[in-house]
């Protein structure tokens, strides 16, 4: 993977490191995101911007979108399998969620680095404990508990740094780098 489009206009742009899904479970994830709404009512989201956030960042000159892409380059991805099987929802910001029983050992690791590299070079990093999800419903109106769902098997071949543009319709998601991680994972 070699997608480059770092842009050099000299506004922030709000930028996260995210794994983006290939198009099957993509698909697999709008399925479960509009049984969800259903449910819950609120707002899908569309199938094109579903994606789980690593490490959020927010805006960022461009000046500096270099040290970001550099810690991309150093960090370093192992492929592995993320097995989706929970459905759930926060009511502090009314989403629904699509997330893990287990968190794969790769998916912690890979957060960690990026959170250390992130800290090292000074941007701000999530105090938080990571928690694996994929938003499927914003402005949820009901939030569901916990429940386990037929699993997505999601293969992860790779990370992405991300650009988000606010627009009418809601946010639009850009790469702007993609690394492909070492090692296969079984199809
Ligand atoms: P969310 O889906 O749980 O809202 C782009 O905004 C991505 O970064 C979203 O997946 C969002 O998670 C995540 N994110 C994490 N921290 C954020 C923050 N402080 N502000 C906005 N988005 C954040």
């Amino acid at each position: 993977m070699a997608t480059d489009a770092v842009a050099t206009r000299s506004r922030p742009q709000r930028v996260f490191f995210a794994l983006w899904p290939d198009a099957l479970t993509a698909k697999r994830l709008h399925a479960l995101a509009g049984e969800a709404q259903m449910r819950s009512g609120g707002r899908s989201m569309r199938r094109e911007t579903l994606h789980l956030t690593l490490a959020f960042i927010g805006d960022v000159f461009p000046e500096r979108l270099a040290e970001l892409l550099a810690i991309g380059d150093r960090v370093g991805a192992e492929a592995f399998t993320l097995s989706v099987d929970r459905l759930g929802g926060w009511r502090h910001n009314r989403i629904i969620w699509a997330g893990a029983h287990e968190t794969p050992e790769a998916l912690a690791a890979l957060v960690v680095r990026l959170n250390a590299a992130l800290a090292a070079a000074g941007f701000p990093v999530e105090r938080r404990s990571f928690a694996a999800h994929v938003t499927l419903v914003r402005n949820a109106r009901s939030v569901m508990s916990e429940e386990a769902v037929d699993p997505i098997e999601w293969r992860i071949r790779g990370f992405a740094l991300m650009a988000s543009q606010r627009r009418e319709d809601g946010a639009h998601y850009s790469p702007l780098r993609e690394w492909a991680a070492a090692g296969r994972v079984q199809d």
